[in-house]
C-alpha cells in the first residue's frame, strides 16, 4: 500500500500560476513527500514553502539536489568569481557550502560564517539604458533582469532554484513601470520577485510561432554575462539593446567551441508534458532554423525573440511573490522566467539565499521524450 504525503498542495489566490505547499519537513523528506513535491513544482512552475526559517543551507543544498540526484555542481560553477561578470556584485557563496549564495541588501554583521559583508540588491540604473529618475526612485521600479538561472556556456542549465527569504524588511510596496511606450505598470511589494510562465508565453503564440519556436534552436554567446557587461537592457528588462556594446571575443576568457550552448527553443515538462518558450533574452546570440541557416544579425534575433516573449510579461500573467520571512520559494527553471524588482535604501537590509545545481543533462526539447 502507497504511504500518503502529510503535505498539502493550495492555489493562491490572485496569481495566475503557482501554488503554496504545506506541511513539509524540508530538513528530512521523505520518498513520498518528495514526490508530491516534485509533482507540484512541475504542474505548477513555482511553489511557496511557508515557515523555513530553520532549514540549514545544507538542508536547502539537499532538497535542490532531489530534483537532480547526479549532480553537485552550482549552477554558474565558478564563473561568478570574474570580475567583469553582470553577476559578480550580486552574490555571496557560503564557505561552508559553495552552492548555496547569500543575496539581499545592506549590511550584515555576521550571517552562515559570512562577517561583515555589506550585500548591494542589484538596481536598474545598473544594467538599463534608461533609468527611473533619482527623484521617483523610492515609488517607481522596473524589472531588473528577465533570465533562466543559467551559465549558459558549458554547464547545462539546472532543473529547479530554491530561493530562501531568510529577512525581509517592512517597506512600502512600489509602482513597476515597464516604460516601453506600453503604459503597463503593477504594483510589487518592495524587492517582489516576479515570474512569467513560459509555458504561457507558449500557450500564447499563433500555431505559425509555435510551428517556428518548436523548430528552431538557440545559440547563446561563450561567457554570456562576460560578453553582455557592455551592453545595456531594454526598460521592460526582457533582452538588451543593440549598439554594439556587448565586448568582444578579444576581451573574453578563451572561448572553447565545444562549450558553446545550443539549446532547444521550447523545453519540455517531464511530468505535463507541456512546451515551455524558454530563452535567455540578454544572453542569446544566434538562431538557428529548421533548414539549418542561421538568423545571425544581433539587433534581428533579440527583436524576434521579444516579440514571442513580451506577451508573456503582462502584469496579468505574472505572479509577483509577496516575500514573509521563512517563505521557500521552489521554481521549474525550465519553464518560468524571473526578475528582482525594486530598490532599497543602502541600509535596509535584506537576507535572501539561492541554491542552484547545473544540470545533469541538457532540457529535453519538444521531440524529446521524457522519462
Ligand atoms: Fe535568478
Amino acid at each position: 500500500m502507497a504511504i500518503k504525503s502529510g503535505i498539502t498542495v493550495h492555489s493562491i489566490p490572485g496569481k495566475p500560476f503557482g501554488a503554496e505547499v504545506r506541511g513539509a519537513n524540508l530538513e528530512d523528506i521523505s520518498p513520498t513527500d518528495f514526490d508530491t513535491i516534485r509533482r507540484a513544482l512541475y504542474t505548477h512552475s513555482l511553489i511557496v514553502i511557508k515557515g523555513q526559517n530553520d532549514l540549514s543551507p545544507a538542508g536547502q543544498y539537499s532538497l535542490t539536489r532531489l530534483f537532480d540526484p547526479s549532480v553537485t555542481t552550482y549552477g554558474h560553477g565558478k564563473t561568478l568569481d570574474a570580475k567583469k561578470s553582470v553577476l559578480h556584485p550580486d552574490l555571496k557563496t557560503i564557505p561552508h557550502q559553495p552552492q548555496v549564495q547569500v543575496i539581499g541588501n545592506g549590511p550584515v554583521d555576521s550571517y552562515e560564517s559570512l562577517t561583515n559583508i555589506r550585500l548591494n540588491h542589484p538596481h536598474h540604473k545598473t544594467f538599463h539604458k534608461t533609468h527611473v529618475p533619482e527623484s521617483e526612485d523610492r515609488d517607481f521600479t522596473r524589472f531588473y533582469r528577465w533570465h533562466i538561472d543559467a551559465a549558459l556556456y558549458a554547464l547545462n542549465p539546472p532543473r529547479a532554484t530554491t530561493l530562501l527569504a531568510v529577512r525581509v524588511p517592512k517597506s512600502p510596496p512600489q509602482t513597476l513601470r515597464y516604460d516601453d511606450g506600453s503604459g503597463d505598470e503593477l504594483s510589487v511589494m518592495r524587492g517582489s520577485t516576479v515570474f512569467s510562465s513560459s509555458e504561457t508565453t507558449y500557450d500564447l503564440l499563433s500555431e505559425e510561432d509555435k510551428a517556428f519556436a518548436r523548430s528552431t534552436k538557440v545559440q547563446y554567446h561563450a561567457h554570456p554575462y562576460i560578453w553582455m557587461s557592455g551592453a545595456k537592457s531594454r526598460p521592460d528588462g526582457l533582452g538588451m539593446e543593440s549598439e554594439g556594446l556587448e565586448l568582444p571575443d578579444s576581451e573574453l576568457p578563451p572561448i572553447e567551441q565545444d562549450k558553446i550552448l545550443v539549446l532547444p527553443m521550447c523545453w519540455k515538462n517531464p511530468v505535463t508534458g507541456r512546451l515551455a518558450l524558454q530563452i535567455h533574452p540578454a544572453a542569446v546570440e544566434k538562431l538557428i532554423l529548421a533548414d539549418g541557416s542561421m538568423v545571425e544579425d544581433l539587433k534581428e534575433v533579440r527583436a524576434i525573440v521579444h516579440r514571442l516573449q513580451r506577451p508573456g510579461i503582462a502584469p496579468e500573467r505574472l505572479h509577483a511573490v509577496e516575500w514573509e520571512d521563512g517563505d521557500l520559494a521552489v521554481f521549474n527553471n525550465h519553464a518560468v522566467l524571473h526578475s528582482v524588482t525594486g530598490s532599497f535604501d543602502k541600509d535596509e537590509v535584506r537576507i535572501f539565499r539561492q541554491c542552484n545545481l547545473a544540470g545533469s543533462e541538457p532540457p529535453v526539447g519538444p521531440d524529446g521524450v521524457v522519462v
